[in-house]
């Protein structure tokens, strides 16, 4: 056969079909749509924000599936087909400048989710995540809607326990500084009410501190621990004021223990997100003690129950010593 443009044209558009029929085709015919055992259809609101999600190009940056070999960042679930029936346009995005959203639904509260969106730098920091304030506030609404249904039936039950725990948060807040307190640290299990911090306050450590709160909770907590940073009008109950803890630590003592638990795990049911992705032990420890010295006052480093041998560090001096121990004891190696 001679190879005319007509037949050349003709050839490839064969090719084109034949494959097109293989890659859609067969699959869009042979595929079944079972649900998954987490699927659940969206509601009209989360479908709105499927479309924001679409027309804003979130998966420029975001992922919406995991995959077996995806462990290592942290993911909960592997991906299934059955989890995206009904969703179409399906843009799962191959790109991960931010973290995979297949499963946020819960993760954090709509308030932080609302304050996230309408500028990323207010819950923090340091994102490189474009601020969406131009949207309207159903828009972001609708946008909340979408990501908190991110797990299906499962970020449904993790939604569940931020609305729960925000009741009781909102609640406590209203009480008081004392009942606030009480409560907040009524969710500590006991153990951690009675650690001091096992690291000592010494002059880098606060350093690296001070460091990590710049970099992940300055914006809600604000530069003195006062809780007003620029997020604070979304959030209700309001980022913590570190200084209505110092009665606390006048009468319990211990305040590191607390300090860890509550970074480690976030507040749910506030917008206090937890931290144990993001930070190693030591630097939890670390802003333990930072916002123990610059913020309550003192830091009940280096006090019995003294802590780990890793962390022990005999030449070391508490400046910083409790109410009542004014004279700090060098321990003995
Ligand atoms: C230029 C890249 C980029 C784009 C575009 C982008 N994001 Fe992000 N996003 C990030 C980065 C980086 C983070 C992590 C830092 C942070 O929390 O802001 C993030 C974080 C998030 C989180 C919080 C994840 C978590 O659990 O900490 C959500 C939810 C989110 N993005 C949703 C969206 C949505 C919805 C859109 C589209 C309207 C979008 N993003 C567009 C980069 C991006
Ligand atoms: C998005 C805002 C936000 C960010 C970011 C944030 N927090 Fe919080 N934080 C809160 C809110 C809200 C609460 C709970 C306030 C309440 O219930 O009264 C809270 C509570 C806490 C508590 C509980 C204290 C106690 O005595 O129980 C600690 C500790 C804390 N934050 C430390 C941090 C640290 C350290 C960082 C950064 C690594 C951080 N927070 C980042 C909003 C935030």
């Amino acid at each position: 056969m001679k190879m005319t443009p007509a037949a050349l044209i003709v050839g490839a558009l064969m090719v084109f079909w034949a494959s097109a029929f293989i890659i859609v085709g067969i699959p869009s015919m042979t595929m079944k749509e079972t649900p998954s055992e987490i699927w659940r259809p969206l509601s009209p609101l989360e479908k709105a924000g499927h479309r924001l999600y679409v027309k804003n190009g979130c998966s420029y940056c975001h992922s919406l599936f995991i995959r077996v070999n995806d462990w290592d960042i942290g993911a909960e679930r592997i991906a299934k087909a059955g989890d995206y029936v009904g969703v179409e346009p399906a843009i799962l995005g191959s790109e991960r400048t931010g973290p995979d959203l297949s499963q946020e639904g819960g993760e954090h509260s709509d308030d932080w989710n609302i304050a996230h969106f309408t500028n990323p730098r207010f819950t923090s920091p340091i994102s490189l995540m474009p601020s969406w304030d131009f949207l309207t506030e159903s828009e972001i609404t609708a946008l909340t809607a979408y990501v908190q249904a991110q797990g299906g039936k499962q970020a449904d039950l993790r939604q569940a326990r931020q609305r729960e725990w925000k009741k009781q948060a909102v609640a406590a807040y209203s009480g008081g500084f004392d009942k606030n307190i009480e409560w907040l640290h009524s969710k500590v299990p006991e153990v951690w009410r009675r650690m001091p911090n096992p690291y000592p306050a010494t002059e880098a450590a606060l350093q690296r501190g001070k460091r990590i709160y710049q970099q992940l909770c300055i914006n809600c907590h604000s530069p003195v621990g006062d809780g007003n940073g620029p997020a604070m009008p979304f959030l209700a109950p309001p980022p913590l004021n570190f200084t209505t803890l110092r009665r606390h630590v006048v009468e319990n003592r211990y305040i590191g223990g607390i300090f860890y638990y509550q970074i480690m795990n976030g507040v749910t049911g506030t917008a206090m997100p937890y931290f144990k992705k993001h930070l190693e032990s030591e630097k939890i420890w670390d802003l333990a003690n930072y916002l123990a010295v610059f913020f309550v006052g003192y830091t009940d480093a280096n006090i019995e129950p003294r802590g780990i041998d890793a962390s022990f560090e005999p030449a070391w001096e508490n400046r910083y010593p409790p109410p009542g121990r004014e004279q700090p004891e060098v321990p003995v190696p």
